[in-house]
């Protein structure tokens, strides 16, 4: 965690983000957001498609945008979604966060309720993860 950047300030931004889902077949929306080492903090939203195999997460929208936007060196994302103690990220998006957030953790919060959450790391909800440059 970046000296100045709780996990609640990381939560808040991932609910702020949420508020950009485009969930029109599930209505499941979700807000992710990445913090850098640095303490900046970069977020999207999911976005679904007719062709439902092309939704994208929220997670994976997030860390397009960050790594397109040069940023690296991430130490913590949130997930934030109306689920009983916060959505967990899929298996799609826990290979992305292996592969460019390594070290982050990650703290996953029920919208309706962001003062409780719940915290995990990447590696631990991906443990020994595929990467061809190790
Ligand atoms: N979704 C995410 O944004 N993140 C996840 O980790 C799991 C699922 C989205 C995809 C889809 O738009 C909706 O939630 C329902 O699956």
């Amino acid at each position: 965690m970046s000296e100045t950047t709780t996990p609640r300030a990381l939560i808040q931004a991932a609910a702020q983000a949420r508020l950009g889902a485009v969930a029109p077949y599930s209505h499941f929306q979700v807000g992710a957001a990445l913090l850098t080492s640095s303490g900046e903090m970069l977020g999207g939203a999911n976005v679904e498609s007719a062709s439902y195999g092309l939704t994208c997460c929220a997670e994976r929208v997030a860390l397009f945008a960050a790594l397109t936007g040069g940023r690296r060196d991430f130490i913590a994302v949130a997930v934030v979604a109306r689920a009983p103690g916060g959505p967990m990220p899929c298996g799609a998006c826990r290979q992305l966060l292996a592969e460019y957030a390594p070290q982050a953790k990650v703290y996953v919060a029920d919208s309706d309720d962001l003062e409780q959450f719940r915290e995990f790391t990447v590696r631990g909800l991906l443990p020994e993860a595929f990467v061809l440059v190790p």
